[in-house]
């Protein structure tokens, strides 16, 4: 289904080279809308910045090609883990600072500076949101031993609690998605080949239904954390 031009809008996708960045540009490219994605590399759909988030030139290079473009939504879907998460071969003990680093540079960091970039994008169409990918892990007592993927979905939450709280006058809306295993082709395969244990993960459609559901509201509705749990297949 395609929108009119008067109610074409215009997104930010960080992470849209694969998995559920990519999934979700390609839903709203289907729908009508522009996007613009973020990744290292080449995404399938959509307009690309090439850059790389855990880096601030990256950021500003985010930040500088947006330029002055009125922005109805930031969707951050990207993110990194530790080698091995979610599998027996993880082990905090042989991850190495670096990787902590890094896993909290993108999927900590990279948001909160981002926001601040790109406000002012969002300030200037009528009802903009900012969502984020958290994970069931960020929740209270749902720790995973994955350290910093754990500390970075936390962390991630308690920013756009605060975010919300700096942009509540621009009236931009801010939200975090924490869902479970999400049915993408990595998954699926980790499943296939017994990495994780057997299971019905997320389907990709619910997840774009939810953030549908989420930019359509008006300005005056706040959407806090929305957890998305995976039930028996
Ligand atoms: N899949 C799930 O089951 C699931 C469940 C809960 C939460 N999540 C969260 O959802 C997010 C995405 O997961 P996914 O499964 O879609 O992952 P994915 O398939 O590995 O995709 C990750 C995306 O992030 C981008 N990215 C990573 N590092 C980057 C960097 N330094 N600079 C720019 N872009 C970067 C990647 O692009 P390039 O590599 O091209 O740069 C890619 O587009 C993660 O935060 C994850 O924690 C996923």
């Amino acid at each position: 289904m395609s929108v009119s031009p008067k109610t074409m809008k215009f997104f930010l996708v960080v992470g849209a080279s694969r998995g559920i960045g990519a999934s979700v540009t390609q839903h709203l490219i289907e729908q009508g809308h522009s996007v613009v994605g973020v990744s290292r590399t080449k995404p399938p759909f959509g307009e690309w910045i090439q850059a790389d988030v855990s880096t601030h030139d990256g950021i500003s290079m985010v930040c500088e090609a947006i330029g002055d473009r009125p922005l109805d939504g930031f969707l951050y879907l990207g993110g990194v883990w530790e080698e091995g998460a979610f599998t027996d071969a993880f082990s905090f003990e042989n991850s190495s600072d670096a990787e902590t680093r890094l896993v909290l540079s993108v999927n900590l960091i990279a948001p909160i500076e981002l926001s601040r970039g790109i406000a002012k994008n969002l300030a200037l169409t009528e009802s903009p949101r900012a969502i984020f990918i958290g994970a069931l892990s960020g929740l209270d007592h749902s720790a995973t031993p994955e350290v910093a993927n754990t500390a970075s979905k936390f962390g991630l939450r308690g920013a756009v609690q605060a975010l919300r709280l700096v942009y509540r006058r621009k009236k931009i809306g801010f939200t975090v998605i924490n869902p479970g295993n999400v049915a993408t082709l990595e998954v699926q395969k980790d499943i296939e080949e017994g990495r994780f244990p057997e299971q019905a993960p997320i389907p990709l459609d619910d997840l774009c239904k939810t953030i549908d559901w989420i930019l359509s509201l008006s300005a005056l509705t706040e959407v806090g954390d929305v957890n998305l749990i995976q039930n028996e297949g």
